[in-house]
């Protein structure tokens, strides 16, 4: 007897540009696992530009508050916003309403043996994770980065595309890395540091520093 499985409602909280990529991974799981998802639609708190969703054929479901009103109580939800504390934050906040955080993987993404990723993450096209890797909750790990083996995050981690975190780094809490930055192996990124784009990362990086350049240094 094969198992049945249900499509589940979802809606992405952020209309920037990052919420509408997830709403076309959405769709691209979809695509690959048809009827995995029901996408609802987008929601925002500020005043998106609604042509941009218009030309992607999206819902805006208004803010959190409005859409609240016309969804299941029990909806899966998506924070796509690039910011790790906001994203902290309306988790706290939408899951104390009863909605579900949703783990979003590409259908293109490579994910190895022993690979966690804490509820509310998501994993961009083309990305690559091998072995022995945990991530907490809320992870942003964007199209194509490379995430080697016995790499540890913390909560709320944000990966831009690109990035690369070699064998046994560890990332902090609410740490960022932006676009192409790598960081070289046991390297150990503290919590709420800032790595800036295109930076190699060869020393570890204190809580709360912000490092940029080859080799990167604190600014
Ligand atoms: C690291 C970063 C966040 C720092 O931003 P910031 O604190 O506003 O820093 P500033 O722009 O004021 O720059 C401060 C100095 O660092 C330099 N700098 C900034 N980012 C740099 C980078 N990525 N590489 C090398 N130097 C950099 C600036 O040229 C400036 O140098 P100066 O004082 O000699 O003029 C930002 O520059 C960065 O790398 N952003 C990438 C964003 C990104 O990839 N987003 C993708 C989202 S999907």
């Amino acid at each position: 007897m094969s198992a049945v499985s249900a499509t589940r409602p979802i809606v992405v909280v952020g209309t920037g540009g990052f919420g509408r990529e997830v709403a076309g991974l959405v769709r691209d799981i979809n695509f690959a696992t048809p009827q995995s998802w029901e996408l609802l639609g987008m929601i925002d708190d500020g005043a998106p530009d609604t042509s941009l969703l218009t030309a992607l054929d999206l819902r805006y479901l208004g803010s959190r508050d409005t859409a609240r009103n016309h969804v299941p109580a029990d909806v899966h939800y998506i924070v796509a916003i690039g910011d790790g504390t906001i994203r902290r934050r309306l988790d706290a906040e939408l899951s104390e309403w009863g909605w579900r955080p949703a783990t979003l993987v590409h259908p293109s993404a490579l994910i190895g043996s022993d690979v966690h990723l804490g509820v509310g993450s998501v994993v961009g096209a083309g990305s690559i994770l091998t072995t022995n890797i945990r991530f907490g909750v809320g992870a942003q790990i964007n199209i194509a980065c490379t995430i080697g083996h016995d790499v540890t995050a913390g909560e709320y981690v944000t990966l831009s595309p690109a990035v690369s975190l070699s064998g046994g780094v560890s990332a902090g809490n609410g740490s960022t890395v932006y676009t192409r930055a790598a960081v070289n192996p046991q390297v150990s990124i503290g919590a709420g540091a800032t790595v800036g784009a295109g930076a190699v990362v060869t020393r570890d990086v204190p809580a709360g520093i912000t490092v940029v350049g080859v080799p990167a240094r604190p600014i």
